[in-house]
């Protein structure tokens, strides 16, 4: 018997650390989403979190392009995705593709740093969406030149990556045992002193 959807959502949900902020432990990425339309004044608002990232420059090299289910940007976000993505991306309610200037506007100078900037955006559009009780899933799993080509995007962008957004679904609706499996295991990560050094391979005393 697959486990509910709160279920779920409880054992993903990381120890709380004090004075981390609460939305760090509790965002995580299902593929399960339901069948309710997000009010776009939300995702409004996890983009005005998005806004505020640090920026090389501060030239805020992010764009993204945001699908409605229905809409035409919808259809062609999901249609470049590999099938292993489309076939759960497909029940979200908004995809959203994630693209960065290659180039600094006020010199047209190359900017080795979009991609950094664009993913510092992204990680605030996903914070704010847990804080606003929505769930989002980034993915690379999909074509990106065709995702380039069929939105238009002009050639001094690269893309970054899809996210799917909308509310939490219920794990049996995704119907395939190894999704489901991996929608109920505990989420992992390294411990600080893994990634943390004071000097090469050496955890900082923290
Ligand atoms: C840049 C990026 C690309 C990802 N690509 C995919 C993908 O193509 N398909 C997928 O199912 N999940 C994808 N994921 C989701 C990760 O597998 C997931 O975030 C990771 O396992 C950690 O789980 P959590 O977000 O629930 O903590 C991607 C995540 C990121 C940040």
């Amino acid at each position: 018997m697959p486990l509910s959807a709160a279920e779920v959502n409880q054992r993903k949900r990381a120890i709380p650390v004090e004075g981390v902020l609460p939305a760090f432990h509790h965002r995580w990425s299902p593929r399960s989403f339901a069948d309710k339309a997000v009010p776009s004044t939300l995702v409004e608002k996890a983009f005005e979190a998005a806004r505020w990232a640090a920026s090389s420059y501060n030239e805020q090299p992010w764009r993204y392009l945001v699908g409605f289910k229905g809409d035409a940007t919808y259809d062609k976000i999901l249609s470049v995705l590999v099938p292993f993505n489309q076939a759960w991306a497909k029940t979200a309610p908004v995809l959203i593709l994630g693209v960065a200037s290659t180039k600094f506007a006020h010199n047209g100078e190359k900017n080795g740093y979009g991609l950094y900037d664009l993913s510092a955006a992204s990680a605030y559009f996903t914070l704010q969406a847990a804080e606003l009780g929505l769930y989002t899933h980034s993915m690379a799993g999909f074509d990106h030149a065709a995702a380039l080509k069929v939105l238009d995007v002009p050639e001094d962008f690269i893309v970054g990556a899809v996210i799917a957004l909308g509310y939490q679904g219920e794990p049996a609706a995704l119907g395939n045992e190894q999704m489901i499996a991996t929608e109920e295991a505990p989420r992992q990560r390294k411990p600080v002193s893994e990634f943390v050094f004071s000097s090469w391979g050496v955890p900082a005393k923290l």
